[in-house]
């Protein structure tokens, strides 16, 4: 098939761009570079059937050529981080709304598959467990920025499930917490990059509020997987949850990656209004029920947390050696 991923130089889409390589297909990776990274892409650089094209999804001539080309259009392109969310609203909201609307746009006019990557933040601070795809969003007030993301996502989702009633085949993937090399997002609030860092320098780890916030991190290559398995047409007009079981307090994580680290880094604890400034609000909880993703997409996470953080921490090790972060 002939995919355009959009966010291609990213974390999840440069691992995206060699799965869908791998397996055959035509790849365009469009990108802003704005998180993304040229050298994310060097394993496929020589690939003849990848096109790397530096540009933004706000662009719609250059998107209306590229979708004339295309089967399928993963939607990756996105202003994401809870540090932007915060610092940034404008920016966070903007930065996910009007490029998705171009690509709904246009996949309707040219009858391309959309798959678009939203985020368990939809659920927002929901106490019911685990997240099914139709659980409720529970979010805080509209002044308070932190809940612009989710609501860009949402909105994002409305429309993909919008354009699916008009005939679109669209899917939805909610990833939960992906992890692995290059994600360099660390400095607007990927949690794992960030212990990494400080634990290879040997600095404190901090970790905010009392740790006992949990999650379930989910390793590249089985987001990846699940993301792909959606160009599959039994997955139009569904969204899906795309993470592990697995769960784990923010506390034994920086313990966990301290030890498999081997550093001496500190623990210390730093409320939210330090990390994040005044108001700021977290979800305690966030698990997701997977089954609708097992029954119809035989997705499966396989990577374990350990294996997982050993493979990023040796990637972070190398980066740091390099002097590349
Ligand atoms: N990493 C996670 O755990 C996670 C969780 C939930 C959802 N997501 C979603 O997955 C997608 C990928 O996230 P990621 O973690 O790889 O982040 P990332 O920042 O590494 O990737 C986003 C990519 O989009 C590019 N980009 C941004 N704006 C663009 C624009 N206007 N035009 C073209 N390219 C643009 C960036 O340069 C970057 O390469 C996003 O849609 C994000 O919301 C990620």
């Amino acid at each position: 098939m002939k995919i355009l991923v959009t966010g291609g130089a990213g974390f999840i889409g440069s691992h995206l761009v060699e799965r869908l390589l791998e397996l055959g297909h035509s790849v365009w990776t469009l990108d802003n570079m704005s998180t993304g990274r040229l050298d994310f892409l060097n394993k496929v650089t020589e690939n003849n059937r990848h096109s790397v094209i530096h540009g933004s999804v706000t662009d719609k001539y250059l998107l209306r050529g590229l979708m004339e080309r295309v089967d399928v259009v993963f939607h990756l392109a996105a202003v994401l981080g809870v540090k932007n969310t915060v610092e940034n609203p404008l920016k966070v909201i903007e930065g996910n709304i009007d490029g998705t609307r171009n690509i709904l746009e246009l996949a309707y006019q040219n009858r391309v598959k959309v798959v678009f990557s939203s985020t368990s933040e939809v659920y927002g601070r929901n106490t019911k467990l685990p997240f099914s795809e139709d659980s409720d969003r529970v979010l805080g007030a509209p002044s308070i920025h932190r809940w612009c993301y989710a609501t860009a996502k949402a909105l994002d989702e409305h429309l993909c499930f919008a354009y699916a009633e008009k005939g679109l085949p669209v899917s939805i993937v909610r990833y939960f917490n992906a992890y692995g090399p290059r994600q360099t997002s660390s400095q607007y609030g990927g949690v794992i990059p960030r212990f990494i860092k400080a634990a290879l320098r040997n600095e404190p780890i901090e970790v905010h509020h009392d740790g006992s916030q949990i999650r379930c991190f989910t390793y590249i290559q089985d987001t990846v997987e699940g993301t792909v398995a959606t160009i599959s047409s039994q997955a139009n007009g569904l969204a899906f949850n795309i993470g592990s079981e697995h769960s784990i307090t923010i506390l034994n994580l920086a313990q966990k990656i301290r030890e498999l680290a081997d550093s001496s880094s500190p623990i210390v604890h730093v409320p939210y209004e330090r990390a994040y400034g005044p108001g700021y609000e977290d979800m305690p909880i966030r698990i997701p029920d997977i089954s609708r993703a097992r029954r119809l997409l035989q997705y499966e996470p396989s990577i374990t947390l350990e294996e997982g953080l050993s493979r990023s921490i040796a990637w972070f090790r190398q980066q740091l050696q390099e002097g590349r972060l």
